[in-house]
């Protein structure tokens, strides 16, 4: 996500604002800017990629005034250009924002003000927002801000400065973090905590639904009626390594606790489809090309594979169209039978998995459209991709692929109900029964996370067995795989994921009592199949750690350890099991004093052959 920063005080905000920004970086950025307040009038400086080209425009004529505002942005709506990036200014040019989030609504917004002659000079809703605000502020800043934000639906944190009212900046927050600094000689507003500690410790957590006016001898709290807000600011004692994990030890732990926000993210405005763009306006996938495809080919690696393989099971069940889940290296290096008829949809965290893209090429050469499902905008997947559903995960940074796994399921799932409905195996109705199955998605998954205490517990007593088995069935034997995987990546213990029902066949002979075996068994489904393996992984001796459906006695009898998980849609079940699998990967590593976000020989994005 993208990282914002300002400030009100006395000498440069501009210094304050890079060193700000800088601390900011490690979470991913594709373009970045500052705006200052000099003679009252209001200088903007931005540009593509790194910081450092930021600076080196800046060099050339520094820019003078003690408020500003700052923003590193991940792109999500529009490229990662010059005229994308942020700050924005308003129609008039009097005020400027920086925003982080989505808004849900921007299009509409758009269409109004473009119909009073509004001319818009990037493909943001960021803009809009600078717009509309605009039009809202007459005798005070703040009422302004609040006035326009009764229009807007969606995620944000934004900070506006405003030319009329130069001694200020003022802030709101709706799902997206922002925090006050409070220093000698300035005062700060940010996104994350890591832009403050070069400045101050004292800081003061904005809740969401509250607008905040910073000046330089402090902050004033309101909510969104207007109504003061009272908070006292508090001393953070974080290290800044310890800041930029969210106070978490590790990113991949804090990325697995980010994933209930991150579906919630990734759901935006893409639950109430409207009646003339239908669900997934981005994919750009003309119903008669849903009508006329006989079949699908997902392409992808690692965990985006696992992802795949989810996938395949959806659209197979909603659209009943015959899927194949190719591993991206294998597919390039053969002759695969697809073409015109087949759509072809890659799924990648980074957009650059070298694998993935050159096996798109191969596609494509032969004429199958490509859509891709993807964390990174302006990515070499998504600049091949006809269409892109992003995953709006975030940054993710731990190597261990945690959050950017659960919003490629989330999308692949709206891609089944659309690709269902689109050839009428769904009706409309079902379509939207089963969106709404995801508006409990986020409140679920926390629940899950709840059992990281348990789960830390479990991990004492098998993080020295050298082996584990994960068994899975149907949905969540894609689950056993990544489960395995995870283990494999970052505690070095060798793991297998199987289909519980395949055992039999050959891996049952592993099976001892130093052997654990992780058995995914949620109720629905598989479910009594299920525990048929799980008696006979028992009846030889292996120590079974179930994941179950919280209340399930029958799992709790039979297995010597169980994780539960909350009630779901059996649909739906993988959005569960996967957590308590990634935390028992994590738990078992740091025990094993396992270096968890830079595993060895590993690398987050895999760009060679
Ligand atoms: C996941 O934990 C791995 N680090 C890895 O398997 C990863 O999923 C794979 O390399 C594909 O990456 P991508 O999603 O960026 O294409």
């Amino acid at each position: 996500m993208c990282g914002i920063v300002g400030c009100v005080g006395e000498g440069a905000a501009v210094d304050r604002l890079l060193r700000g920004l800088r601390r900011l970086e490690y979470r991913g950025y594709d373009s970045a800017g500052v705006a200052v307040l000099s003679d009252d009038d209001i200088e903007v400086r931005r540009s593509v990629g790194k910081l450092r080209n930021l600076e080196t425009s800046l060099l050339k004529e520094d820019l003078v005034g003690g408020v500003g505002i700052g923003h590193t942005r991940w792109a999500t709506h529009g490229r990662p250009t010059e005229e994308n990036a942020h700050p924005h200014f308003g129609r008039e040019r009097n005020l400027v924002l920086v925003h982080n989030g989505i808004i849900e609504n921007y299009l509409e917004l758009k269409e109004k003000l473009v119909a009073e002659g509004h001319e818009f000079h990037s493909e943001t809703d960021s803009e809009v927002l600078a717009h509309l605000i605009e039009g809202c502020v007459k005798d005070d800043l703040r009422d302004g801000v609040r006035e326009a934000l009764k229009q807007v639906r969606g995620a944000f944190a934004i900070l506006v400065l405003d030319r009329r009212f130069p001694d200020r900046i003022v802030g709101a927050r709706k799902d997206s973090p922002l925090v006050v600094g409070l220093g000698e000689d300035a005062c700060y507003m940010a996104s994350d905590i890591p832009a403050l500690l070069e400045f101050t410790r004292q800081v003061l957590f904005v809740h969401d639904g509250e607008i905040l006016e910073l000046s330089k001898n402090g902050v004033s709290i309101t909510d969104f009626d207007g109504k003061p807000v009272k908070r006292e600011s508090e001393r953070i004692e974080w290290d800044l390594l310890m800041a930029e994990k969210g106070g978490y030890k590790h990113f991949m732990l804090k990325e697995i606790h980010e994933q209930p926000r991150a579906i919630s993210d990734a759901l935006l405005g893409r639950l109430d489809p409207s009646p003339e763009e239908g669900l997934l306006p981005e994919l750009t996938i003309a119903p008669e090309v849903s009508q006329n495809i006989s079949r699908v080919c997902i392409l992808a690696c690692g965990t985006s594979y696992h992802a795949g393989l989810i996938g395949k099971a959806w659209i197979e069940n909603m659209a009943k169209l015959p899927v194949e889940v190719a591993i991206a290296s294998e597919f390039r290096h053969q002759e695969p039978l697809v073409g015109e008829d087949t759509l072809c949809i890659a799924i990648s965290q980074s957009g650059e998995t070298l694998d993935t893209v050159a096996a798109c090429r191969v596609a494509t050469k032969r004429g199958a459209p490509l859509f891709s499902v993807c964390n990174v905008m302006g990515s070499s997947l998504t600049r091949d991709s006809s269409g892109v559903l992003y995953t709006r995960a975030g940054p993710e940074i731990g190597v261990a692929s945690t959050k950017a796994f659960t919003t490629q399921l989330l999308c692949l799932y709206l891609l089944a109900i659309r690709l269902g409905v689109d050839r009428g195996h769904l009706n409309p109705k079902e379509g939207m029964d089963r969106l709404d199955r995801l508006r409990h998605l986020r409140s679920t998954m926390e629940v899950a996370l709840r059992e990281e205490d348990n789960i830390k517990a479990i991990s004492q007593s098998f993080y020295q067995a050298p082996n584990f088995l994960y068994l899975g069935r149907g949905l969540n034997y894609p689950i056993a795989l990544e489960g395995a995987l995870k283990l494999k990546e970052i505690s070095y213990i060798h793991a297998e994921g199987y289909p519980a029902g395949e055992m039999k066949h050959g891996p049952i002979a592993l099976i001892d009592e130093n052997v654990p075996v992780v058995v995914i068994a949620p109720t629905g489904g598989p479910y009594d199949k299920v525990l048929g393996n799980l008696a006979e992984a028992k009846a030889r001796g292996g120590k079974v750690i179930a994941i179950c459906t919280e209340g399930d006695k029958r799992v709790k009898e039979s297995a010597d350890v169980v994780i539960p998980v909350p009630e779901i849609e059996h649909e739906l079940t993988p959005f569960v099991t996967v957590l308590p699998l990634q935390l028992l990967a994590y738990y078992i590593a740091l025990r094993r004093g396992c270096d968890i976000d830079q595993p060895r020989n590993l690398a987050k994005s895999v760009t060679v052959e």
